[in-house]
């Protein structure tokens, strides 16, 4: 696990953003795992400043997105499928037929869930997958206690993060309750993965996710357990790491590092 420390948003999303440019630039096929929330939003915005002016092509690539809303039609302006859309799909040139949104609304979600994971597999894995962070510690809808080796199913939100979600919304009451999600071992199967995180809000997961013990209890703490992770940080998301000299050594060091 590698941790990044950025002096602010800009930052963080344009190096993330750099990141995934490289894996498309190595591997124009690739499959892009995406994340919604309000973190994410900068390195789309990258991306597609990188698709505009630099020619970064989407043309051949499939994106998988780690969850989506029970009950919301895609048409719906909080629908993670309208997010993803606005946010990012219509500025780019991911073919439709490459683009995969879990269903909120499917009448059958067992059988879609193993399609969704027989999909994955098809398309022959995850190579990068851009993730946020709860402030509960969560990654995509994976709440406290979800199993670390879960898979893709319908998941119970909690307050907590009914409550965070509800500023989107006119009224908490609105925020659904369900939401259909990737699980952390469908999550921990991807070649490489950036979390990105903003905000004193976010410290305390953040210090958790890094340096706690790996449970359940923090799902992001289940990306200790995978070879290839990057957390993309700001300073305020940085402030409660107790090692945070020495990552911000390691990256100082970097450059000259002799090679492994
Ligand atoms: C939701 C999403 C997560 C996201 C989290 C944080 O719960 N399912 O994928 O990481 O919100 O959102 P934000 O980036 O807006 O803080």
């Amino acid at each position: 696990m590698e941790v990044i420390i950025k002096p602010g948003y800009d930052q963080l999303s344009a190096a993330a953003a750099q990141q995934i440019a490289e894996v498309l630039n190595r591997k124009p096929n690739a499959v892009l795992g995406l994340a919604t929330g309000s973190t994410p939003l900068g390195v789309y915005k990258e991306l597609v400043r990188m698709h505009r002016e630099e020619s970064l092509d989407f043309s051949r690539c499939t994106t998988f997105n780690l969850d989506e809303y029970v009950g919301l039609p895609v048409t719906h302006d909080q629908s993670y499928h309208y997010f993803m859309h606005e946010n990012f799909f219509k500025h780019v040139n991911v073919p439709e037929q490459n683009i995969h949104v879990p269903s909120g609304t499917t009448s059958n979600f067992p059988a879609f869930c193993d399609w969704y994971e027989q999909r994955i597999e098809e398309c022959g894995g995850i190579d990068v997958q851009i993730l946020g962070i709860g402030s509960d510690g969560h990654i995509a809808f994976n709440e406290p206690t979800s199993s670390l080796s879960s898979r893709t199913r319908l998941k119970t939100l909690a307050k907590v993060t009914i409550d965070d979600n509800a500023r989107f919304f006119d009224k908490a009451e609105d925020v659904p309750i369900y939401a259909i999600t990737m699980g952390v071992g469908t999550i921990l199967e991807a070649d490489e993965i950036i979390l990105l995180a903003n905000g004193k809000g976010k410290a305390d997961a953040i210090a958790q996710a890094v340096e706690g013990p790996v449970s359940s209890m923090i799902t992001a703490s289940a990306l200790q357990m995978h070879p290839y992770t990057k957390f993309y940080i700001d300073q305020d998301a940085a402030s409660n790491l107790k090692m945070r000299e020495y990552y911000e050594w390691i990256q100082m060091k970097k450059p000259g590092a002799p090679e492994a």
